[in-house]
């Protein structure tokens, strides 16, 4: 069994945060998405990954990723030269898949258990594809299942405008070699990409077994939710364990499940989890209330912040009371020093601030 991660595409739907950064890479709970990928794929005993990469982003995938060693696997990166649709990535990484079985993973895909189940389940029952559903309240913007009521795949459309059920695919698929026999037979959808759920459709169709599960636990297609603040609450209260590995002066207080990686330094101030603080962050005479996230090398100074997102190289100073905030990388918020109270801004395409 191979896994292929899919972390090509164009990654406009989180801007601004991705107008520079590949949507695979943005952090939740100080850590990006392809990290969670990659333990998921480690924990289902799979070595060999297929990463495709595009172009634009495709450097600083591979800067994350590198050889793989720190998650067990190995990577061998595959080009995407244009993003021409998800069925496509598999036709570019035919020779990596050879004839192998393989778990087809979106790179902006996050999932509660991973994969390590449904691949012992598909390794015993021998399907030619099994697929993930999980009812979602607006499936229109999803690939879409229609079951009949034994629970067997009527048909599978993608994103269509009067969806049959809201039960949408989830993007992490597990394929026997059929599914290259499948895809060759296939077109471009109107949007002009090669669909995987027209491939799966296609196998339904030439009699090869699609079997669907109903997905425990929680999914998040990060690459649409454009809720990252959502996503970072879902997985501090999943993963965050009490763990100080940072300094923490006398005089400060540590309530609950609070995570404070090496190098970073709390001063006169009270964390209460679940939080967590990245490497070589600051947090001086502040408050830093539950769901939270502070990146990496964050300064935090005579504020109080709560369900909010700081991430890397970014500065909060004298900020009073600061919630539901995404703040991007290297930005500064600031307390105007002085009376007149004009307010200074200096903000990217597409950002909102409410004052
Ligand atoms: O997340 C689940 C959904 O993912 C499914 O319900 C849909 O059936 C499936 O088509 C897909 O829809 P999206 O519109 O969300 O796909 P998106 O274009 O966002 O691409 C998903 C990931 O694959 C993303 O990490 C970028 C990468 N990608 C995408 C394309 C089109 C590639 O690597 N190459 C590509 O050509």
């Amino acid at each position: 069994m191979k896994a292929l991660v899919l972390s090509g595409g164009k990654g406009t739907r989180l801007r601004p945060l991705t107008h520079t950064m590949a949507k695979q890479l943005v952090p939740v709970a100080g850590r990006p998405i392809l990290g969670y990928v990659m333990s998921h794929i480690a924990e289902a005993r799979i070595r060999e990954v297929g990463v495709i990469i595009s172009p634009e982003t495709g450097e600083d995938v591979k800067a994350y990723l590198k050889d793989g060693s720190e998650w067990g696997i190995r990577t061998t990166y595959i080009l995407q030269d244009s993003p021409l649709g998800l069925a496509h990535a598999v036709l570019t990484a035919r020779e990596f898949l050879q004839d192998s079985d393989f778990v087809m993973y979106l790179g902006d895909n996050l999932l509660s258990y991973g994969v390590k189940d449904a691949v012992e389940r598909f390794l015993e029952d021998r399907p030619d594809a099994l697929i993930f559903l999980k009812e979602v309240e607006d499936p229109q913007r999803f690939g879409v299942a229609e079951l009949d009521e034994q629970g067997r795949i009527i048909r599978l459309i993608e994103k269509p405008p009067e969806p049959p059920s809201n039960l949408a695919l989830v993007g992490v698929y597990i394929f026997s070699p059929h599914i290259h026999e499948a895809i060759s037979r296939i077109r471009p959808s109107q949007r002009g990409e090669l669909e995987i759920t027209d491939a799966i459709q296609e196998m339904i169709n030439m009699g090869y077994t699609v079997k669907s599960e109903i997905l425990d636990g929680w999914w998040l297609d990060t690459g649409k939710k454009d809720d990252l603040l959502e996503a970072n609450t879902i997985v501090l209260d999943e993963y965050i364990k009490r763990s100080i590995r940072g300094k923490v002066d006398g005089s400060s207080q540590i309530v609950g499940r609070v995570e404070i990686e090496e190098g970073a330094e709390v001063l006169n101030s009270i964390v209460r989890g679940p939080v967590k603080i990245c490497r070589d962050a600051r947090i001086e005479n502040s408050f830093i209330g539950p769901y939270t996230t502070v990146g990496e090398s964050v300064t935090i100074r005579d504020s109080a912040i709560e369900h909010s997102v700081i991430l890397n190289n970014s500065k909060v100073e004298g900020i009073e009371r600061l919630e539901d905030s995404l703040i991007g990388r290297s930005s500064t918020v600031l307390r105007n020093q002085k009376m007149h109270k004009a307010l200074r801004l200096m903000i990217g395409d597409d950002t909102v601030v409410e004052v």
